[in-house]
């Protein structure tokens, strides 16, 4: 049963990846405010996983850290492992966990290009796969952060553009794959938000990018969180294989 105002029955079990800072982090938070306990995945950043994870046990929720490389396979089974062993089951899993490293395509190193669709797309693929195989026998929900570079494309993003609309394909593949397990997939794909990520773009590009933002402004991690929250929750119970947009209406989608 969900307490009143809460989107999850309480003591829902969800990990986050790349819930140390930015999205990820705005995203177990939220999870745990709609009654879930939240597993929170880091790479590096242990201290400012921690902060999240106090957070999330102020609020009277269980919180359990998780540090793994999501771009190692290895890593990425011992991580699973663990869970298992902490948690026995798996109802909620937000694959979030990306990085940048722009530039144009005629002077992309293949190194760039590796680092990106290594962590980003082939991670996502490690960590789909064993959230997959710990909701077989009883279901569950997977959303899967993209971007709007993803569905629309961006200049200096060929290869962050290739990863996210990589993890749409495999969004809605996976979808049809588990839905008669009851494990449902879909992907938010953000627009602009305000985290350490878009710090590292230029400000003459940021201001462009600004002014071709309907809303006229970025959004925040908690928008996105919300929108996260949602489609991970029983309310989007009969919503499987789609993409929601939060940008602002940057793009016509
Ligand atoms: N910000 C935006 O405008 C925007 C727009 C569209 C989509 N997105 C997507 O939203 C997601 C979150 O972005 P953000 O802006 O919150 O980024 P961020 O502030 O840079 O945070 C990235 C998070 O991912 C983790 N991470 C990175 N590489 C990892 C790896 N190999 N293994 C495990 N964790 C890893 C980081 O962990 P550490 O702290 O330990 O390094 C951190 O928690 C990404 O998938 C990004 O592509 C962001």
């Amino acid at each position: 049963m969900s307490t009143p105002g809460t989107l999850f029955a309480e003591g829902t079990k969800a990990l986050v990846t790349g819930a140390s800072r930015g999205i990820g982090a705005a995203v177990a938070i939220a999870l745990a405010e709609h009654g879930c306990d939240v597993a929170l995945n880091y790479r590096s950043s242990s201290a400012r996983a921690e902060e999240v994870g106090e957070r999330i046990r102020a609020l009277g929720r269980e919180a359990l850290l998780l540090k793994a490389d999501i771009s190692d396979e290895a890593q990425v089974a011992a991580m699973y492992k663990e869970l298992k062993t902490a948690w026995r089951s798996l109802d909620v899993a937000v694959l979030n966990s990306g990085v940048t490293a722009d530039g144009h395509l005629a002077a992309m190193s293949a190194t760039k290009w590796q680092e990106v669709i290594g962590t980003n797309l082939t991670g996502t693929f490690y960590t789909a796969r064993e959230a997959t195989k710990q909701m077989y026998a009883s279901g569950g929900a997977i959303v899967l952060i993209a971007s709007t570079s993803g569905i629309a494309g961006r200049a200096g993003q060929a290869n962050y553009a290739a990863s996210k609309g990589g993890v749409i394909s495999l969004a809605k593949t996976l979808s049809y794959e588990v839905a008669p397990r009851g494990i449902r997939v879909n992907v938010v794909a953000p627009g602009f938000i305000d985290t350490d990520m878009v710090k590292k773009v230029p400000p003459a590009q940021m201001k462009k990018a600004l002014q071709a933002i309907p809303m006229g402004r970025m959004g925040t991690p908690a928008e996105v969180a919300q929108a996260v929250a949602f489609m991970a929750s029983p309310a989007a119970s009969y919503i499987t294989g789609k993409v929601l947009t939060v940008d602002g209406g940057m793009i016509p989608n």
